[in-house]
C-alpha cells in the first residue's frame, strides 16, 4: 500500500465541547488506485487529506506514507517524506502569477536543488503528457481554467510522487473539462502507479474513480454502484 491510515483520529474544538471528526478511521489505497471521496459540507474530507498528506498531525493513529509510518517523526523528517512522496492539486490550481507553465514545473525541482538538464527534459515531458506542450510558456492568466488546473496536476506529479492526493480538483470547471481533468488525473495515477485519493462533490472524478467512499459522522464507508452505503 502506498497510502494507509489506521486507526486515525481527529478531534476538533466545538463550542465549549470537541467533536471528533474523523473517528478511528481505516483507509487503504494500493498504487495505482484512484479512490473517490464523497461527503456533506464540514464532514472532514479536507481534514483527512491534510492527515493523509502529513499536513496535520492526528490525535491518535498512524498514517503510513510509502512504506513508512509517520507517527514517530519530527517535524523536519515528515517534511522531508511530504515532499518526496506526496503530490497535492487543490481546487484552483494557485499557480505563481508571473511564470510561465514550465516555470512552475521548474520551481519545483529548484526547491529541492536539482533544477538540471534532466529535470527540464520532464518538466516538458510532464506539460507533454498533459496536452500542454504548446503551452508552456504562457503565464497562467493567459491560460483557460482547465489549462491551469492541468499545469497544477502537472506540478504535482513533478516531484514524481507515490501518492497524490486532489481537493476538488474540478470544482471550478464547466462539465466538459471537468471530466477532461478527471480523465487526464486518473490516467496519470494510474500509469505512474499513484496512490490516489480524490475529494469530490462532481460526477466527472467519480466516473473515472476506481472505488468510492464517503465520510459520514467521523466514519467511511464503501460507496456501491447503485449508490447505496455499506459498511
Ligand atoms: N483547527 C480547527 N479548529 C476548529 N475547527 C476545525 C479545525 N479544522 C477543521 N475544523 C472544522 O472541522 C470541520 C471539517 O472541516 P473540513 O474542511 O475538513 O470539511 P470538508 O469536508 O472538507 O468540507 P467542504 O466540503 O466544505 O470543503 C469544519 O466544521 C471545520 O470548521
Ligand atoms: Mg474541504
Amino acid at each position: 500500500m502506498s497510502l494507509e491510515l489506521r486507526g486515525v483520529t481527529v478531534t476538533v474544538p466545538d463550542g465549549d465541547g470537541i467533536r471528533t471528526l474523523l473517528d478511528a478511521v481505516d483507509l487503504a489505497v494500493a498504487p495505482g488506485e484512484v479512490v473517490a471521496l464523497t461527503g456533506a459540507s464540514g464532514s472532514g474530507k479536507s481534514t483527512l487529506l491534510a492527515v493523509a498528506g502529513l499536513l496535520r498531525r492526528p490525535e491518535a493513529g498512524e498514517v503510513v506514507l510509502a512504506g513508512t509510518p509517520t507517527s514517530g517523526l519530527g517535524g523536519r523528517a515528515r517534511t522531508k517524506l511530504r515532499g518526496r512522496t506526496v503530490g497535492v492539486v487543490y481546487q484552483s490550481a494557485n499557480l505563481f502569477p508571473s511564470l510561465t507553465a514550465i516555470e512552475q514545473l521548474e520551481v519545483v525541482a529548484h526547491v529541492q536543488g536539482r533544477l538540471d538538464a534532466d529535470a527540464r527534459r520532464r518538466a516538458r515531458g510532464l506539460l507533454a503528457d498533459l496536452g500542454l506542450a504548446e503551452r508552456a510558456g504562457r503565464l497562467p492568466h493567459h491560460l483557460s481554467g482547465g489549462e491551469r488546473q492541468r499545469v497544477g496536476l502537472a506540478r504535482a506529479l513533478m516531484a514524481e510522487p507515490r501518492v497524490l492526493l486532489a481537493d476538488e480538483p474540478t470544482a471550478s470547471l464547466d462539465p466538459r473539462l471537468a471530466d477532461d481533468v478527471a480523465d487526464l488525473l486518473a490516467g496519470q495515477a494510474r500509469d505512474r502507479d499513484l496512490a490516489t485519493l480524490v475529494v469530490t462533490h462532481d460526477e466527472a472524478p467519480l466516473r473515472h474513480a476506481d472505488r468510492r467512499i464517503e465520510l459520514d459522522g467521523g466514519a467511511l464507508r464503501a460507496v456501491t454502484a447503485a449508490g447505496s452505503t455499506a459498511r
